[in-house]
């Protein structure tokens, strides 16, 4: 497949969006922002009910906002046939949960291409349809380009197209991951669906991305790989934490920050720290290992970036047990995978609350957005908090999981006020590493505790005293032991 020229339309189209989730709805929305008529489409009644009522069922921020200015630009609807008769292009964004076995269950699109089968064969235009689900490499050469054709009498390239056009969002920024992409992955059955797809989205979004126009198959592969090198760079990260904790005088942020200048490697997601949740990074890692194995062969270091991953709960847990006995309270602050978002979905936070409750640790816990969906996790087990000074009440340790921006205002005095004897404040993303403690004893994930009555200079990372404390940031200084002290 070349790559078609850029041309970015002023042509206003109608593009039918079916699945109206945390994904397919803000899409839809920002289609319909940037002039393009759009039909929404889900299976779900009372979705589309509280859409048409003129509610947003889905939290993810600016949605709410979007969706009122461009109300007069869309309909929904559950009727899929209505939808593709009246578009140009379907995009389907429908859920492909997870088998045991890692792959990605494609029932839900192969249902909406049934759905939409009729329609299509009935259609004299040429009409695009787009996945965006994200599925297993080989899929829509093998199932659903045989499933269209044999449903419709028509021929895929000729007659319809298809496309797999994946999306690189993160919950919580979904709108704006949406609109500023660093890569366009167009995957295309054809020169023409590629143009449309090239041109739809080229009239939306307000960056200037990279294009890579390739085929189906390329772009499957694309996909998953992208997502789990983003796992394989984490997990360094977090390996580089565990390391420098182990190493006096160390800093992980100093070195990723040194690392991340260098273009081979790059800033982003390279800051040691919790590991890698939500809905998509570890599912996407398990079936790139899958995919692996059904070409024949072997992915070597996908299965070491789950581990390391894993490690990571491991470690804070034995952190708490190092500092108090179960049967003590360990207070928990942030509980989704990322901050943001409700969603907990392999959230590392509550799988550490797992962990200690089932140890028998008294666990309370604060999250601004989470606490439903941590309480449904848990079955209720734990103490839910709606301000994050009542949930360290009595508290032997505090853990900060989540980086909510609002952890980084806490009252530090309020929150030793309320804390019980002795405690341990293990901050997993270093965000009060400025602050001065009275009570507090303070362990920043990725360096180490230091030695009592050593000084060390930190490369702009502060500077830690005799007593423990750190001080304001000594830039410049080299990350030596001072010689007096030495
Ligand atoms: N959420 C993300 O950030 C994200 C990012 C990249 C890729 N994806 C991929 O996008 C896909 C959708 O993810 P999501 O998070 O938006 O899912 P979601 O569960 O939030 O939403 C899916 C929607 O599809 C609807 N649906 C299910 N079957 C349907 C059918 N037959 N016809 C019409 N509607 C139907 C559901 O009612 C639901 O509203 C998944 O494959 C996911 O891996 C999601």
């Amino acid at each position: 497949m070349e790559n078609p020229p850029s041309s970015p339309t002023s042509r206003r189209l109608t593009v039918s969006s079916i699945g109206l989730g945390k994904l397919g709805l803000c899409s839809a929305a920002c289609f319909a922002g940037k002039g393009h008529r759009v039909i929404g489409v889900d299976s779900d009644g009372t979705h589309i009910e509280a859409l048409n009522a003129g509610r947003c069922p889905i939290d993810e921020p600016g949605l709410a906002d979007l969706l009122d200015r461009c109300r007069g630009d869309m309909e929904f609807t559950t009727d899929h046939g209505y939808a593709v008769r009246n578009s140009d292009i379907t995009m389907i964004t429908v859920p492909t949960p997870s088998n045991p076995d890692g792959r990605f269950s494609n029932a839900c699109v192969e249902a909406v291409l049934d759905r939409i089968s009729p329609s299509l064969r009935a259609k004299d235009a040429f009409h695009v349809v787009g996945v965006v689900s994200t599925v297993m490499p080989g899929t829509c050469e093998r199932v659903f380009v045989p499933l269209l054709e044999s449903r419709t009498g028509k021929k895929c390239g000729r007659d319809f197209g298809l496309l797999y056009n994946p999306e690189f969002v993160a919950l919580g920024s979904v709108i704006h991951d949406f609109l500023h992409p660093d890569l366009l992955l167009i995957g295309a059955s054809d020169d023409r669906s590629a143009q449309t797809a090239r041109d739809l989205y080229g009239s939306v979004i307000e960056s200037d991305p990279s294009y890579a126009v390739m085929n189906l198959t390329n772009a499957e592969i694309t996909k998953l790989s992208l997502n789990c090198y983003v796992t394989m760079k984490i997990s360094f990260a977090n390996e580089l934490a565990a390391i420098c904790e182990k190493i006096p005088g160390a800093d992980v942020d100093v070195v990723t920050t040194a690392i991340g200048a260098d273009t081979r490697v790059g800033r982003k997601y390279l800051k040691g720290g919790l590991g890698f949740g939500g809905p998509c990074f570890p599912r996407d890692n398990l079936a790139f290992q899958r995919c692996a194995e059904d070409a024949g062969t072997w992915a070597h270091l996908s299965p070491r970036v789950v581990e390391v991953n894993r490690e990571i709960v491991d470690r804070l847990a034995a952190m708490v047990e190092e500092h108090t006995l179960p049967g003590s309270t360990v207070a928990l602050l942030g509980l989704s995978y990322k901050p943001g978002t409700h969603v907990v979905e392999e959230s590392q936070p509550v799988m550490l609350a797992q962990r200690l409750l089932d140890a028998g640790y008294a666990v309370r816990m604060h999250d601004p957005k989470a606490l439903a969906g941590a309480s449904a996790a848990l079955r209720g087990r734990g103490v839910y908090c709606d301000c994050p000074y009542d949930a360290v009440a009595d508290a032997s340790v505090v853990v900060i999981l989540t980086p909510w921006p609002q952890y980084s205002q806490l009252d530090i005095g309020r929150l030793e006020d309320r804390a019980g004897p002795l405690p341990l404040l293990i901050d997993c993303w270093r965000i009060c590493r400025n602050a001065s403690f009275k009570k507090f004893e303070y362990r920043a994930f990725g360096t180490a505790a230091q030695p009592s009555g050593r000084i060390t200079y930190d490369i702009g990372a502060g500077i830690l005293h005799q007593d423990g404390r750190r001080r304001a940031p000594i830039l410049g200084r080299p990350a030596v032991q001072h010689p007096a002290l030495a």
